[in-house]
C-alpha cells in the first residue's frame, strides 16, 4: 500500500505552463503555514506545492517581505511557494497577484473559502461563493494580470447542494484559473462533520484542468481513498501536515519515521519560530502548532496545557525537555479532539 499512495503522488502533473513533480500539497492555513513551519517541512520534503498563508489583497502593496510576518519566504521555496490572496475588489486582487509574480513566487491562490465572520462581512472569502459572477470577475481579472498559475480554493458554498460547487468550478475555470484547491464542506460548518468526498468528485468531472481534493486525509490510507474515489489529480493536506510535518515525505517514499521523530520535530520547530519571528510572534506561533501536534500523544491534554501556559520562549523550552525526559506514547490515528 505505501509503495502504491507513493507512486500514484510521485507523477508530474501540468498546471497551466509549468508541471510539478508531486501531487501532495500542503493546504493555505493562516498562523500555521508560515516561513517558519515551511523551512521545518521543506527539512522532510515530499510535496509538490506549499500554500502560505492567507494575506489581505489590500495590505500586500504596503508589506516589506524582510519584516512582514506572513508575507515572507525563503529564496530556497520560491518555485514551490503559492501565496494565497483574500479580498472582494478585483483590480486590488490583481495589484497584488502581480507584486506576488514580480517576486519570483511560482503561483497566486484566491481564497474563496474561508467562512469567519470578520472575512465575510467584507464580502471577500465564502462570501463571494453567494456572488458567484462577482467571484469569477475576479478570476478574470487577476488572470489578465499574471502569468504564473492560478488557483481558486473554495468550498462547497451556503447550501449542501453539489450543483453548486460544479457551477463555481465551470465558471472559475472559464474565467482563466489553472487549478481548483476543493474542500467539500458548506461554509459555515467548520469542520464539525465529515466532508462529501462525492462532491469532489462531481467537480473533477465538472473541469478539465486540474483539482486538488481536500479535507479529512488524515494518512496513507486516506490520501489512496480519495484519489481513488474522486479522481482529484492532487491531495491538499492541512492539519494532519502541521501534526504530523513529516506526513508527506512519509506518504511519498522518503523517509519512514523512527520515535525520535515527535522529540526533533518539537525542538526543530522551536529553533525556527526564534530564527523567524520575535518572541511575541513566535510564542503564538509555536502554542498554534502546538495544538495541532499534541493530537500525536495520548497524553495530547498535558502535553498542550503546558505549552499553552508557558510565558515565554524559554518556558516552552523547558515544558518540551520535561515531556520527553520519558518517551511519551504516540497515538495511531490523531486525538480528533484537538483537530477542530
Ligand atoms: C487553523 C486553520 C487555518 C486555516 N486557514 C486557512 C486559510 O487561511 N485559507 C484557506 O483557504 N483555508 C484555510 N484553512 C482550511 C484548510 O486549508 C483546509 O481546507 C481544512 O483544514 C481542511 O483540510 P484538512 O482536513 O486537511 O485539515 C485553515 C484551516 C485551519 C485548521
Amino acid at each position: 500500500m505505501k509503495s502504491d499512495i507513493a507512486s500514484r503522488l510521485n507523477r508530474p502533473l501540468t498546471i497551466g505552463r509549468t508541471t510539478i513533480d508531486c501531487r501532495l500539497v500542503l493546504a493555505p492555513m493562516t498562523l500555521l503555514g508560515h516561513i517558519a513551519f515551511r523551512e521545518l517541512l521543506a527539512g522532510f520534503g515530499g510535496y509538490g506545492l506549499l500554500f502560505g498563508e492567507m494575506c489581505s489583497a489590500k495590505r500586500i502593496p504596503g508589506e516589506v517581505r524582510t519584516r512582514s510576518a506572513y508575507f515572507s519566504w525563503r529564496d530556497a521555496e520560491r518555485q514551490h511557494l503559492i501565496i494565497q490572496i483574500v479580498g472582494a475588489d478585483p483590480t486590488t486582487m490583481a495589484t497584488a497577484a502581480r507584486i506576488i509574480e514580480e517576486n519570483g513566487l511560482y503561483g497566486v491562490d484566491l481564497n474563496f473559502g474561508c467562512s469567519v465572520a470578520t472575512i465575510c462581512k467584507q464580502r471577500c472569502g465564502a462570501a463571494l461563493l453567494k456572488t458567484p459572477d462577482q467571484a469569477a470577475r475576479i478570476v478574470e481579472t487577476v488572470r489578465r494580470a499574471i502569468t504564473i498559475p492560478l488557483f481558486v480554493k473554495f468550498r462547497t458554498g451556503w447550501t449542501d447542494d453539489p450543483d453548486v460547487p460544479v457551477d463555481l468550478a465551470r465558471r472559475f475555470a472559464s474565467a482563466g484559473a489553472d487549478a481548483l484547491t476543493f474542500h467539500p464542506r458548506v461554509a459555515p460548518d467548520r469542520r464539525s462533520r465529515p466532508p462529501r468526498w462525492e462532491y469532489i468528485k462531481a467537480v473533477k468531472d465538472a473541469v478539465t484542468i486540474p483539482v486538488f481534493g481536500n479535507g479529512d486525509v488524515f494518512d496513507e490510507t486516506d490520501c489512496l481513498r480519495m484519489l481513488e474515489t474522486t479522481g482529484c489529480d492532487g491531495v491538499a493536506i492541512g492539519r494532519m501536515a502541521i501534526a504530523q510535518p513529516w506526513l508527506m515525505a512519509r506518504m511519498t517514499g522518503l523517509l519512514s519515521p523512527d520515535t525520535g521523530i515527535y522529540r526533533r520535530t518539537a525542538f526543530a520547530m522551536l529553533d525556527l519560530m526564534k530564527k523567524h519571528f520575535d518572541d511575541r510572534r513566535a510564542l503564538r506561533r509555536y502554542k498554534k502548532f502546538a495544538h495541532y501536534f499534541s493530537a500525536n500523544f495520548k497524553f495530547a491534554h498535558s502535553f498542550y496545557t503546558r505549552i499553552g501556559s508557558a510565558r515565554d520562549l524559554e518556558a516552552v523550552k523547558g515544558e518540551l525537555e520535561t515531556f520527553f525526559s520519558s518517551d511519551p506514547e504516540t497515538t495511531a490515528r490523531p486525538n480528533m479532539n484537538f483537530f477542530l
